[in-house]
C-alpha cells in the first residue's frame, strides 16, 4: 500500500517545494517509487524546481477531462509530477467537493508508486489543513526566524484542534550548523508542548546553501547525481527520519483509503 507524506510550513517560502523535491529525489532512489502532488492550485512552482512542464493539471482530471495518467509529467529519475497548476485563477480555492475528489483521484496511482509527496501550500487554510490530514505524515519545515515559528505553531494548532492531527516531524532548513537547527527545533518544541497537545519529532536539517539556491536557479535538484555533498547527505538523512515517523491516523477523508478507515 502506498504511503503518503505532506510537506507543509504555515509560512511562505521556507522552502517546502525544494524539499519535497530533493526528499522525492532521494527516497526514489532508496529503490521506492515517488510521486510529487503539487497541492498549491493555482501556484504550483515544484514542476519548476524539477526542470520540467507539465502540459496538463489536476483541474483537467477533476473535469473528466484528462486521466489521471495523462496529468502525471514525467520528472527526474521517473518521479512523476501532478500539478494543481499555475496562473489558473478559477482553481486558487479548492471547495470542499474538489479537495475530496483530488483525494481520491490519486487513488488510480496507488499501484503505481510506494511514496506519495504532498507539496501543500503556506497559509493555514482548509486546503493546506486538508491536505495535511488526509496524509499518513506531516513534516513542517521551519527556519530559524520568529515569523516562522509563529506561523508554524498556528499550523501545527489549526492541524490539531481542527482534525485532531497530532504527529509532526519538524525540518529546519537554511540552518548554519546542526547544533543551531536543533537548538531551533528545541525552542520551538517548548513552546508547542507548553499549549498543544501534540508531538514533535526532530527529523534533522537542511544547510542554508548557496548551491540550493544554485540548483532552484539551474531548475536542477541538487540531489538529482549522486554525490556526497553535505546537502545531498542531509536530505538523505531528512528522508530516513521522514520515513520512520509516526503515522497520523485521523478519521476523515484520507490519501489511499482502502484499508485505512476506522483505525483513527
Ligand atoms: N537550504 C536552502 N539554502 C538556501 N536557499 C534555500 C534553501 N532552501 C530553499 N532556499 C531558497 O528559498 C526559496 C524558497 O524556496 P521554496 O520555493 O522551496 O519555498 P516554499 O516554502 O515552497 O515557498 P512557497 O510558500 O512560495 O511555496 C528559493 O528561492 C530557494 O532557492
Ligand atoms: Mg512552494
Amino acid at each position: 500500500m502506498a504511503t503518503s507524506i505532506a510537506i507543509c510550513s504555515g509560512k511562505g517560502g521556507v522552502g517546502k517545494s525544494n524539499i519535497t523535491v530533493n526528499l522525492a529525489m532521494v527516497i526514489q532512489s532508496m529503490g521506492k517509487r515517488v510521486a510529487i502532488l503539487d497541492a498549491d492550485f493555482g501556484m504550483a512552482n515544484s514542476h519548476i524546481l524539477m526542470g520540467i512542464n507539465p502540459e496538463h493539471y489536476i483541474s483537467e482530471a477533476l473535469s473528466g477531462e484528462k486521466s489521471m495518467s495523462e496529468i502525471g509529467c514525467p520528472g527526474l529519475k521517473g518521479v512523476n509530477v501532478y500539478s494543481g497548476g499555475s496562473g489558473l485563477l478559477e482553481v486558487l480555492n479548492l471547495d470542499k467537493t474538489k479537495r475530496f475528489q483530488t483525494i481520491r483521484l490519486m487513488d488510480e496511482i496507488e499501484d503505481q508508486i510506494d511514496v506519495l509527496l504532498i507539496d501543500v501550500p503556506a497559509g493555514a487554510s482548509d486546503n493546506s489543513v486538508s491536505f495535511v490530514s488526509a496524509a499518513d505524515r506531516a513534516v513542517v519545515v521551519l527556519v530559524g526566524e520568529p515569523t516562522s515559528f509563529l506561523d508554524a505553531y498556528s499550523f501545527i494548532k489549526a492541524c490539531h484542534l481542527e482534525m485532531k492531527i497530532t504527529n509532526f516531524t519538524i525540518v529546519v532548513n537554511m540552518a548554519n550548523s546542526a547544533a543551531e537547527a536543533k537548538k531551533h527545533f528545541d525552542r520551538f518544541n517548548a513552546i508547542a508542548m507548553q499549549f498543544l497537545d501534540v508531538r514533535l519529532r526532530f527529523g534533522g536539517h537542511i544547510p542554508m546553501s548557496q548551491r540550493i539556491r544554485k540548483s532552484v536557479i539551474d531548475r536542477k535538484p541538487i540531489t538529482a547525481r549522486k554525490s556526497d555533498l553535505p546537502e545531498v547527505v542531509a536530505f538523505q538523512s531528512v528522508a530516513k527520519q521522514v520515513l520512520d515517523a509516526p503515522m497520523n491516523t485521523t478519521n476523515g477523508i484520507r490519501f489511499f483509503q482502502q484499508g485505512k478507515s476506522g483505525e483513527g
